[in-house]
């Protein structure tokens, strides 16, 4: 009994192996070595915009209010994307056909009538004021809003070199943004010469 379990045992053994290099055999003349074949391909176009970064939160909102003697208001939306953040929404109450700074700025403070309660603009890597994409800019820096005839920006622009909802000093969320009265020159330090201050919200964790 013993013998003969051995026996089948063993027969089972050396069929498996001619079977096992057989087809090894088969399959070195069919495919490549592995040294030929890269482990990985690499993509040879640079990635789109607006990638979403690895571990990004949800989202961050900012609801925008008039300061004192203005109507400009609005909603913004903030994503984090690869080097960044998104921010998209509408700013309305704004003449028609007219541009205007908009940026980040350092403190979520819009207490006062005016708006200078939200300091100057976010700079966390204390650089000079520039423009987003540009060789040297503020975090907060981005490009001018353009209200259209019936007085409303839609915003569709990006931030570099900040985060979302990670509490580095990177981290935009619970810092304020402001949209100005005038355009920013992307030259004048440290301000844009961005003009005064049109509304004020504060950036704060999405739904
Ligand atoms: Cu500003
Ligand atoms: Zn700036």
């Amino acid at each position: 009994m013993r013998t003969t379990s051995l026996t089948l045992l063993a027969a089972a053994l050396a069929l498996a192996l001619s079977a096992c290099g057989d087809r090894a055999a088969v399959d070195d003349a069919a495919t490549p070595t592995t040294a030929d074949v890269p482990r990985e391909s690499t993509p040879d176009v640079s990635p789109p915009p607006y990638v979403p970064a690895d571990d990004a939160p949800a989202s961050a909102v900012a609801a925008l209010a008039a300061t004192a003697g203005n109507t400009t208001a609005g909603e913004l939306r903030f994503a984090a994307v690869d080097g960044g953040v998104h921010i998209t929404g509408q700013v309305t109450g704004l003449e028609p056909g007219t541009e205007h700074g908009f940026h980040v700025h350092e403190t979520g403070d819009c207490s006062a009538p005016d708006g200078s309660s939200a300091g100057g603009h976010f700079n966390p890597a204390g650089t000079a004021h520039g423009r987003v994409g540009g060789a040297a800019h503020h975090a907060g820096d981005t490009g001018n809003i353009t209200a259209d005839g019936a007085g409303v920006a839609q915003v569709d622009t990006r931030l570099e070199g900040v985060t979302l909802g990670d509490d580095a000093a990177t981290d935009v969320i619970g810092k304020g943004v402001i949209v100005h009265a005038d355009p920013d020159d992307y030259t004048t330090q440290p301000t844009g010469n961005a003009g005064a201050r049109l509304a004020c919200g504060v950036i704060g964790p999405g739904a």
